[in-house]
């Protein structure tokens, strides 16, 4: 059945903020000083009851929501709004003890255990039933209350288990293959069975791809990845569905891990929700972990089809399970919320809202620490609260980026899968250092899937393409021919949406866009170096790369491709199609001439300062934020929402600190 669902937002009116609320961690006689003091900081959404199924349901089929009516009262009578969870990522121990097989299964071959979270199977029916029961629950009794204005199906689907190699699951592999393909002969067709003598004479045959003797089959591989991203999509699909049904009007989001999480498809989740939620935690010894937070909130938007999102996790100070859990400095909560909504967010929530004295997260930062009201995070949260109502008018207005950077997890999961050239080509890399260089040229980019609609976009760049299909390699021609301007990095276009080798060898179907063949792949050694003709080094990997119609740009001058052109640009229709066979370090130059030639100048701003603009209700808002710990000063006319004061010309914005100018 088709439900019209209102997309968000309805309410809360503004930012949403607040975060994840664990009430049942606490006393009753705390839950009154929560709501005051969540008041107090201008908390107007939390998300509520995403591990209590077994509070919920204490034993199998005994339900028991008297302490979840009285907090949703509570919150109500208080103003704050509600995101209401299913909790299904905490099965109850009775479940798993009635029910073993919804334990997952490793590659090893091991049942995991209990007493942690998320130790579930996708594909055991025990588990969907009793899924689907408690999310019925919920829904009958919660659909029409008034706090609840989202809800919030289980946790972060793909994080802790993503994928189960137990028999139920092997079941449903081989149901999914059937589905996929044409009979058992298109099976062993696609996943080249004939190679070390795999051939299947019997669906029963086929096994989840458990730890074997060596490399296991790689299009078996790929293909129980794209079913365990199906199968949790699965698992989504069955929640959302009730609560439509039980709560119409209500969206219905699950929180992604866009940049983080390499085992879900998003793309093709992304359409499936009400509104994109994602979380993100900072990478946090890492100098400029901003940059990766900037990827985070782009992807997350570009999944939401430029439309707004909503940030439902990121932490005011350390996490707890990072090597070294660096906590943030004065200030850096404050940026790190500000870029998420300048970048699209229409919420600022955390985990979590009052820090649990308990359990495994007992040293994650929260909105309400250890120490009380009288600690430096409380005075942040409270002060961010009321930024976010002096930016209000921010919502609804919108971020046009001039690039695109292509990003497939189908590709990812490909590249990655054993016995590849290099260990060392791997696929975030690739995409981190492309994206920080756009970053530092303060160049704003949208994330596109390879097979999208690429017409909005002066420049679209593939960092790593490795799996190529026919329709993206048309679409990549149809812009270029169109006068967009494209550049494709070093093993892309090698092999099919099956995992064979492009006829040919790469560039696969691109050849002709490109001009190029790619004869040869040349791994580098590790710390092995080679340098290019416009004096500039390069590592990881080179090519030889050969029938050319591309005018060559850079060459090499050393190592295993010497005198091999490194970068080449193919006139192709109207537009431009360059190719890039190895890793320059820094790439910020070979970016700068792609995207110079479709008209594109990074724009003379001071390093370490972040400026993005939106568009939207008659006027043009720049959000400046200074990662420096000097003043820097830029040139604005408008209003600052967060001082009031006017800017004509270069205005000063102080060490560490975010400025928004409405124009
Ligand atoms: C998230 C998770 C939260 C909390 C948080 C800690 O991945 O959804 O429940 O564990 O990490 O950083």
């Amino acid at each position: 059945m088709e439900v019209a669902v209102s997309r968000w937002p309805q309410r809360p009116a503004g930012f949403a903020y607040g975060g994840d609320y664990n009430p049942e961690q606490w006393p009753q006689s705390v839950w009154a000083d929560d709501i005051a003091l969540m008041r107090e900081a201008g908390v107007n959404l939390v998300n509520l009851g995403i591990f209590s199924w077994v509070l919920m349901e204490p034993a199998p089929g005994e339900f028991d929501f008297g302490w979840l009516d009285r907090v949703l009262d509570l919150l109500h009578e208080g103003g704050i709004a509600v995101d209401l969870a299913t909790p299904t990522a905490a099965p109850p121990a009775w479940l798993s003890h009635r029910e073993p097989t919804i334990r997952p299964v490793t590659r090893d071959g091991v049942r995991l255990g209990g007493g942690a979270r998320a130790s579930f199977c996708p594909s055991s029916p025990a588990y969907r039933a009793a899924a689907a029961r408690i999310t019925e629950e919920l829904g009958a009794r919660y659909g029409n209350h008034p706090a609840v204005v989202l809800w919030h199906v289980h946790n972060e689907y793909g994080g802790h288990v993503p994928a189960c190699y137990c028999d139920n699951s092997a079941k449903a592999f081989r149901d999914w293959l059937r589905a996929r393909y044409d009979g058992l002969a298109a099976l062993n067709d696609a996943w080249g069975t004939t190679f070390w003598g795999q051939r299947y004479g019997d669906w029963a045959e086929i096994d989840v791809p458990r730890r074997s003797s060596t490399a296991v089959n790689p299009t078996q591989q790929l293909d129980f990845l794209r079913f365990c991203s199906d199968e949790l999509l699965a698992c989504f699909r069955a929640e959302r569905d009730i609560l439509h049904r039980l709560s119409p009007g209500v969206p219905v989001t699950t929180n992604f891990m866009a940049s983080t999480c390499k085992y879900v498809d998003y793309w093709a989740w992304a359409r499936e929700v009400d509104v994109v939620s994602n979380d993100h935690y900072l990478r946090s010894a890492e100098p400029e972990n901003y940059i990766d937070l900037a990827l985070a909130a782009d992807l997350t938007r570009s999944l939401a089809g430029g439309a707004a999102w909503l940030l439902m996790e990121h932490s005011t100070s350390a996490v707890n399970w990072q090597p070294r859990n660096i906590a943030k400095r004065p200030g850096e909560l404050r940026r790190n919320s500000l870029a998420h909504v300048a970048r699209g967010s229409d919420s600022v929530l955390f985990f979590q809202w009052r820090a649990s004295r308990q359990g495994a997260e007992k040293f994650h930062s929260a909105m309400l620490p250890h120490g009380g009201t009288a600690t430096r995070i409380w005075h942040e949260v409270v002060d961010l609260g009321a930024d976010l109502q002096r930016l209000a008018e921010l919502r609804g207005s919108t971020v046009l980026a001039p690039v695109a950077l292509m990003w497939d997890w189908q590709s990812w999961w490909a590249l990655e899968l054993e016995w590849r050239p290099s260990v060392e080509l791997d696929f975030r890399s690739a995409l981190d250092t492309w994206y920080g260089s756009l970053w530092r040229d303060h160049v704003t980019v949208d994330f596109v899937h390879p097979e999208a609609d690429l017409s909005r976009y002066r420049v679209v760049l593939a960092p790593s393409l490795y799996l190529l299909t026919d329709a993206a390699a048309r679409n990549v021609a149809q812009h270029t021919r169109e006068g967009g301007t494209v550049l494709v990095g070093p093993f892309s276009g090698v092999v099919d949406a099956t995992d064979a080798v492009h006829r040919g060898g790469p560039p696969g179907p691109l050849r002709d866009v490109l001009g190029i063949s790619v004869e040869e792949a040349l791994p580098l050694r590790a710390g092995e170096q080679v340098h290019l003709s416009d004096s500039t080094t390069a590592n990881c990997w080179a090519e030889v790369v050969t029938n050319l119609t591309a005018e060559v740009v850079l060459s090499y001058l050393d190592g295993p491709a010497a005198g091999c052109p490194a970068l080449t640009r193919h006139r192709y229709g109207a537009g431009s199609a360059w190719y890039l066979s190895t890793r320059p370090d820094p790439v910020s130059a070979v970016l700068r001439l792609v995207y110079g030639e479709a008209g594109l100048v990074p724009a003379d701003l001071p390093d370490g300062v972040e400026v993005i603009h939106r568009t939207g209700g008659g006027h043009e808002y720049l959000v400046a934020i200074n990662h420096t710990d000097k003043p820097v000063e830029i040139a604005a006319n408008g209003e600052e929402l967060l001082t009031g004061v006017a800017c004509h010309g270069l205005f000063s914005i102080p060490a560490g600190e975010v400025r928004v100018v409405r124009s």
